[in-house]
């Protein structure tokens, strides 16, 4: 039986993707998750696998050498799916630290720790194992509003905001372990992901978190930054595609071709909310428009995200399957159904974060 370690398994894409891999695979995998829980990470989203034999949860730091190592000594791991990240582009301008410690020096514990494991006495690599990083569009920069401008594998990194500086980091320390040791390893670069069981510190889960509350709904500058929404379903399948399909060594960005202004996500929600909501519902006389508020803009904030998925597409056959129109239906409906949910994540410090984030908008 296959063993993943699946890091960062407790946020929002991680999560999503344990769900589908057993949805896909059941008893034919085992996965082990770690996690340290920041305030990103929530075991709620994975109550439905928590009893399965095939699933291990552990509790530790990817900073953590020791910790880390242990995992790969008691286990044959055969691959490594690697999430764990601070992953939130404003948390990152105001604290860079934390980003730099986790997505930098995380990744080169876990590098070390699977060369370490994998390594034969000759320098080459046990058969069949993989180490799968997962990394974002933002490592390429920022695109204007030409239509016809995409990300491609080969577009050189430009990195504006701490959080993706960290992430072009923690390529390019991939990178050299796949040029200088042969390490089997993929990257994965892709677009902004949407669905069940994201933080709403987020664009979407946040406005649709305040819409249902009666709150403003905050857009940053003139709301016309573009950003390629996936679904994250999509996403999970791309990466086991990736893993399964992919030549070892090769970069894939993961896209949705599904570009929209921000200030276009804002009123669909509004919009489908409204469909939602009874009548009878009080919330629904406050749920117009109005809540709309255009706020200070994110320094440096990146005008276009767009990736033009071909390369995944031609070697692969990947194609994003979830249109934006069905994918933000499925996702409003989730946390309409989920509101305790919701309540959970943003009670307590999440609370204080808003607070403070958002007082000089
Ligand atoms: P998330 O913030 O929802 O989850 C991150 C998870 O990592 C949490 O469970 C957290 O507890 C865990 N974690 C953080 N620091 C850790 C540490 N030091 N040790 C162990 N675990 C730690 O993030 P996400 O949105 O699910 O993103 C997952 C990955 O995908 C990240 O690497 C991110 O850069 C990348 N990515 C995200 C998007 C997106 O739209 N969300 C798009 C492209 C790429
Ligand atoms: O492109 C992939 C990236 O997408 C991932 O690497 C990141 O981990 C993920 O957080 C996401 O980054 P963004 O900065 O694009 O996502 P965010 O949801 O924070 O913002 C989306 C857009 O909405 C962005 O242009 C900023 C804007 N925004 C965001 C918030 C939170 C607002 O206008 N108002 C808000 O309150």
């Amino acid at each position: 039986m296959r063993t993943y370690l699946v890091t960062g398994g407790a946020g929002f894409i991680g999560s999503n993707y344990i769900h589908y891999m057993f949805k896909k695979y059941d008893n034919e995998i085992r996965i082990i998750n770690v996690d340290v829980l920041t305030y990103a990470g929530n075991l709620e989203n994975l109550k439905d696998v928590e009893n399965r034999d095939n699933y291990t949860f552990i509790r530790a730091d990817i900073c953590d050498r020791d910790a880390i190592n242990k995992i790969f000594e008691e286990n044959d791991i055969d691959r490594v799916v690697h999430f764990a990240a601070e992953s939130h582009v404003d948390r990152s301008i105001v604290n860079p630290e934390v980003f730099v410690q986790t997505n930098v020096l995380g990744t080169a514990t876990m590098l070390n720790a699977a060369k370490k494991a994998w390594e034969l006495p000759d320098g080459t690599f046990k058969e069949g194992k993989k180490f799968l990083h997962v990394s974002t569009d933002e490592v390429y920069g920022s695109l204007d509003d030409d239509p016809n401008a995409f990300f491609y594998e080969t577009t050189p990194y430009s990195p504006h905001s701490p959080y993706s500086a960290s992430k072009a980091s923690s390529d390019m320390l991939v990178k050299a372990y796949m040029d200088t040791y042969k390490f089997p390893a993929n990257i994965t670069n892709c677009s902004n992901n949407y669905g069940p069981y994201q933080f709403p510190e987020k664009l979407i889960p946040l406005i649709i978190n305040n819409a249902l509350a009666s709150k403003d709904l905050p857009v940053y500058g003139d709301g016309k930054n573009v950003r390629d929404w996936l679904y994250v379903e999509d996403h999970a399948k791309a990466i086991d595609m990736v893993q399964e399909k992919g030549r070892l060594f090769e970069t894939y960005n993961v896209g949705g071709h599904n570009e929209k202004q921000n200030i276009e996500i804002v009123k669909t929600i509004i919009d489908i909310l409204r469909e939602e909501l009874d009548d009878s519902d009080p919330r629904k006389e406050h749920l117009t428009y109005d809540l709309i508020k255009y706020v200070a803009d994110r320094k440096g904030h990146d005008r276009r995200y767009a990736i033009a998925p071909d390369k995944i597409k031609a070697e692969i056959g990947w194609e994003p399957e979830t249109m934006f129109k069905e994918g933000i239906r499925k996702t409003i409906h989730w946390y309409f159904e989920n509101e305790a949910w919701m309540k959970n994540v943003t009670s307590g410090d999440y609370e204080k974060y808003y607070e403070k984030m958002y007082s000089n908008k």
